[in-house]
């Protein structure tokens, strides 16, 4: 039997490869914009279905992509590439439609405490200017995403209720949001608690597709990663060299990293369109831009059929012995 027959999700996925805005975000070091650009455009040649090339947030909260129009001005487009950026506020809209992104990813989270150390808005505010958003966004004729934060738990507040989650993420199917993102920002989130949600959202949202945003920060990224396709899930936010993490939220650390989770798919047989070879050259390319060392398994290990010469003496010793 071939591997595709024994597929127990969906046969094809689509990889959004965010490095260059969550793992940017909270590097230490400002990458300058020609670095920024550079890489969206390594990435751009991989075969993502989207690139989440910056954020248009305040300069205060987010200092390394102040330069977000530059970045967005001097990437190259690439055919078949819709290039998204994430957006907090009314402000950050206005910016970001004067880019010309294919689709815009509005950013709320579903934890009180998060969203105010976050965005420094209640909930409720944040709500107010989301709609407002969708609205002005559809009026551009720029579809519209939601990332909905802490939808599997929040770092001050802990366990974070599903309802809660599944009310906002309704309120804004119905205001017109063309998708809906539902993240781990602190890796807090396991497969059967993964599986629950996604398997929720899908019978009450059914025409709206679903995103899922995870972190490793506990190890468990491709586990939820694999227990949400299992579900029928079949987009995933991943960041290149697992790269990423907020910077409002305590112990947030990489995203899972999209060459694991493309590696994970090729080996099962699902097509992501993901040139591994290609992200590999990209995530090489990684310590130079960030100016420190980062830990990609795959890049270390390579792809699982990558073989190596046996050692030396082994053909002298036993042609000794025939
Ligand atoms: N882009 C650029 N400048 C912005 C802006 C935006 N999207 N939103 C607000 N500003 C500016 C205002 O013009 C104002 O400037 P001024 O001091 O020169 O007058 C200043 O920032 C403060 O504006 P205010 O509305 O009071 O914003 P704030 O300081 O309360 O911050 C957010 C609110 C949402 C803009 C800010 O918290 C933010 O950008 N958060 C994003 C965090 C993030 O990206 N986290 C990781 C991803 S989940
Ligand atoms: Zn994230």
């Amino acid at each position: 039997m071939s591997a595709a027959a024994q597929l127990r999700g969906p046969a094809r996925v689509e990889i959004n490869e965010v490095a260059p805005r969550d793992g940017l975000q909270i590097e230490p070091v400002v990458v300058p914009t020609d670095g920024k650009v550079a890489f969206v455009d390594a990435l751009s040649a991989c075969g993502f279905a989207r690139i989440e090339a910056t954020s248009f947030t305040s300069a205060r909260a987010i200092p390394a992509l102040a330069d977000a129009e530059a970045v967005m001005h001097q990437i190259q487009r690439y055919p078949g590439v819709r290039y998204t950026v994430l957006v907090p506020n009314l402000r950050g809209l206005e910016r970001a439609l004067s880019c010309r992104p294919d689709e815009v990813n509005l950013v709320m989270s579903a934890s009180e405490t998060h969203n105010r150390a976050n965005l420094r808005m209640t909930r409720e505010q944040s709500q107010a200017q989301l709609l407002a958003m969708i609205d002005a966004a559809s009026t551009a004729g720029v579809p519209v995403n939601i990332s909905l934060s802490t939808v599997f738990g929040c770092p001050f507040e802990g366990e974070v209720e599903t309802d809660a989650v599944m009310a906002l993420a309704t309120r804004f199917a119905e205001a017109g949001a063309a998708g809906i993102t539902l993240c781990d920002t602190t890796g807090m989130a396991y497969p059967t608690q993964v599986a629950a949600l996604c398997e929720r959202f899908q019978a009450a949202l059914p025409g709206t597709g679903l995103t899922i945003h995870l972190h490793n920060t506990r190890g468990m990224g491709l586990a939820n990663a694999l227990a949400a396709w299992e579900t029928g899930v079949t987009r995933f936010d991943a960041a290149a060299g697992g790269l990423g993490g907020c910077p409002y939220a305590p112990g947030a650390s990489g995203n899972v990293s999209t060459e694991d989770l493309v590696h994970m798919f090729d080996c099962m047989g699902v097509q992501t369109g993901v040139n591994l070879g290609a992200l590999l050259d990209a995530v090489a390319g990684l310590p130079e831009l960030v100016g420190r060392d980062i830990h990609s398994q795959l890049l270390s290990a390579g792809p699982r059929l990558r073989t190596h010469q046996p050692p030396a003496w082994m053909a002298e010793h036993f042609a000794a012995q025939a």
